[in-house]
């Protein structure tokens, strides 16, 4: 897909680092990347757990808080209201398991988890994985299309601006 503002461009490059984070996820937890649940004390799975906490807490977290607050009123000041509120909602369960799932990677962290609970981990980050992916792709075939026809260069800039400034 070929974005022409920076913003779409810097949307789909993050829902692109998404899809592969989310990629390894499923790997990882299904068991195809090494054994799972891992012995404790596995270093791969120490860095394996910090990158998608902190993919959590920082880049996700981030990402949504940009759409909510520039692009979503946008989007409903062109009449894509409905759009908006389905994406709104998306945020809040995908909000509350990836919450479920950076717990639990903190817990694993810390301490032996018992058997039970990586179960419950694998689950959760499953269903992370599938909400947050399918997301990702509805925006870029209807957030981000629509996003490039209202932006002018102007707008583009300012936007883009205001979220590389954090
Ligand atoms: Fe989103
Ligand atoms: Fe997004």
């Amino acid at each position: 897909m070929e974005f022409q503002r920076q913003t779409n461009k810097r949307l789909y490059e993050e829902h692109v680092a998404t899809l592969q984070l989310l990629s390894r996820v499923e790997r990882t937890v299904t068991g195809r990347a090494g054994a799972y649940p891992p012995a404790a004390g596995d270093g791969e799975w120490a860095a394996f757990a910090r990158s998608v906490i902190s993919a959590i807490d920082v880049e996700v977290a981030r990402h949504f808080d940009f759409e909510e607050r520039d692009l979503f009123p946008l989007l409903e000041d062109a009449g894509d209201g409905d759009l908006v509120a389905l994406l709104n909602e998306e945020h809040v369960t995908i909000r509350a398991v990836a919450q479920s799932v950076a717990d639990l990677l903190r817990q694993s962290l810390s301490a032996e988890l018992p058997a039970q609970q990586w179960q419950t981990l694998k689950t959760l980050a499953l269903e992370f994985s599938e909400r947050l992916g399918s997301h990702a792709q509805k925006e870029d075939g209807a957030l981000l299309p629509v996003l490039e026809q209202l932006l002018d260069e102007d707008a583009d800039r300012e936007l883009f601006g205001a979220y590389a400034a954090g």
